[in-house]
C-alpha cells in the first residue's frame, strides 16, 4: 500500500529542485499534493505532471498564507522547503560578516526563516482539527556549521533547525500528535547551483572541487532528499519529532582538523 495514501501535503518552493522532487515522491506514495511557489509556470508544470494542485505562494507574505489557509483549511503534511542563498542575482552581493548589507541579510532571512515560521504557523492551525500531522523543515548542513561567505544563509538555516524543535515541543505540549523535524542536506544538484557552477569546459572540474571534501565524493540527488521526506511524512516516523536528519554524503561525520589528514 502507498505510504501516504489518503493524505494531503503542501510543499513550498516546489516548482523545481528539491521541492519538486518531494512533491513528486509524495504523489507517487499516494498523497494529493498542493504544489506552491512564486514561479507560476514551473509550479503549474510540476502540479500537472503529478496530478496535484498549484497554489501561488510567496512564503514571506502573510497575505499569501492567509489565502492558502482559506483554500486549504486542513492539511496532513507541510514541507517548508522554499529557500534562497542570497546569490541568485547576476551580481551576487557580499554575504560575509564584515561586508554584508543589512538589506541583503534580511532578504535571506525573510524567505528562509520568516517563510518557515509562517509555514509552521499555518501547518499547526491546519493540522489542529485532526490533531495529527507532519511538518518537515528543509534546513541545511549550513545550519549546523559556520559558512563565512554565506553568513545570512547559515544563520537562517540554524534558526530553522532551532524553530523546528520549538514547534515540536509546542505541539507535543498541546497534546497534539503533530510532529516537526528538520532535514539538513549538503550539496544537492539542483538549479540553485547553476549560477555558482556556471557552464563551459571547466564545469566538471568545479563540480568535483565542490565535493572534494565530501566522503562520498559526489553531489546528492533531489530524489535522495525526497526519500527522507517521505519517511518523515509517513506513519513510519510516528515516534520522531524535534529531530534533525543530515543527508550530506558523510561530510559532517568528521572534521577537517582530524589527525592524520
Ligand atoms: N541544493 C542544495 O545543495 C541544498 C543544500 C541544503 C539545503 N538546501 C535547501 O533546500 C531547499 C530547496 O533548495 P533547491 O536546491 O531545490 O533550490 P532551488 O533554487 O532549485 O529551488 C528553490 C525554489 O524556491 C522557490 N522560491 C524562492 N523564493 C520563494 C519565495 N519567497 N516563496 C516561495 N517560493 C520561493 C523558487 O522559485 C524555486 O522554485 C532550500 O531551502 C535550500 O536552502 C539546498
Amino acid at each position: 500500500m502507498a505510504r501516504l495514501s489518503g493524505k494531503t501535503a503542501l510543499v513550498t518552493g516546489a516548482a523545481r529542485g528539491i521541492g519538486a522532487a518531494i512533491a513528486t515522491a509524495f504523489a507517487n506514495e499516494g498523497a494529493h499534493v498542493v504544489v506552491t511557489d512564486i514561479d507560476r509556470i514551473g509550479g503549474h508544470a510540476v502540479a500537472d505532471a503529478i496530478g496535484g494542485t498549484f497554489g501561488r505562494l510567496d512564503v514571506t507574505s502573510e497575505a499569501d498564507w492567509s489565502t492558502i489557509a482559506e483554500q486549504f483549511p486542513t492539511m496532513d503534511i507541510v514541507v517548508n522547503n522554499a529557500g534562497v542563498t542570497g546569490f541568485e542575482g547576476s551580481v551576487p552581493p557580499a554575504h560575509d560578516p564584515e561586508n554584508a548589507r543589512l538589506a541583503d541579510w534580511r532578504a535571506v532571512h525573510a524567505v528562509n526563516l520568516d517563510g518557515t515560521f509562517l509555514g509552521c504557523r499555518y501547518a499547526i492551525r491546519a493540522m489542529r482539527p485532526k490533531g495529527v500531522g507532519s511538518i518537515i523543515n528543509i534546513s541545511s548542513r549550513s545550519g549546523l556549521v559556520g559558512i563565512p561567505m554565506a553568513a545570512a544563509y547559515a544563520s537562517s538555516k540554524a534558526a530553522v533547525r532551532n524553530h523546528t524543535k520549538s514547534v515540536a515541543l509546542y505541539c507535543a505540549g498541546q497534546g497534539l500528535n503533530i510532529r516537526c523535524n528538520s532535514i539538513h542536506p549538503a550539496a544537492v544538484m539542483t538549479p540553485m547551483w547553476e549560477l555558482m557552477l556556471g557552464n563551459g569546459p571547466d564545469r566538471s572540474k568545479r563540480e568535483a572541487a565542490m565535493v572534494a571534501d565530501t566522503p562520498l565524493r559526489r553531489f546528492g540527488r533531489p530524489e535522495e532528499v525526497a526519500a527522507l521526506a517521505v519517511m518523515l511524512a509517513s506513519d513510519e516516523a510516528a515516534y520522531m519529532t524535534g529531530a534533525e536528519l543530515t543527508i550530506d554524503g558523510g561530510i559532517l561525520a568528521g572534521s577537517a582538523a582530524a589527525p592524520g589528514r
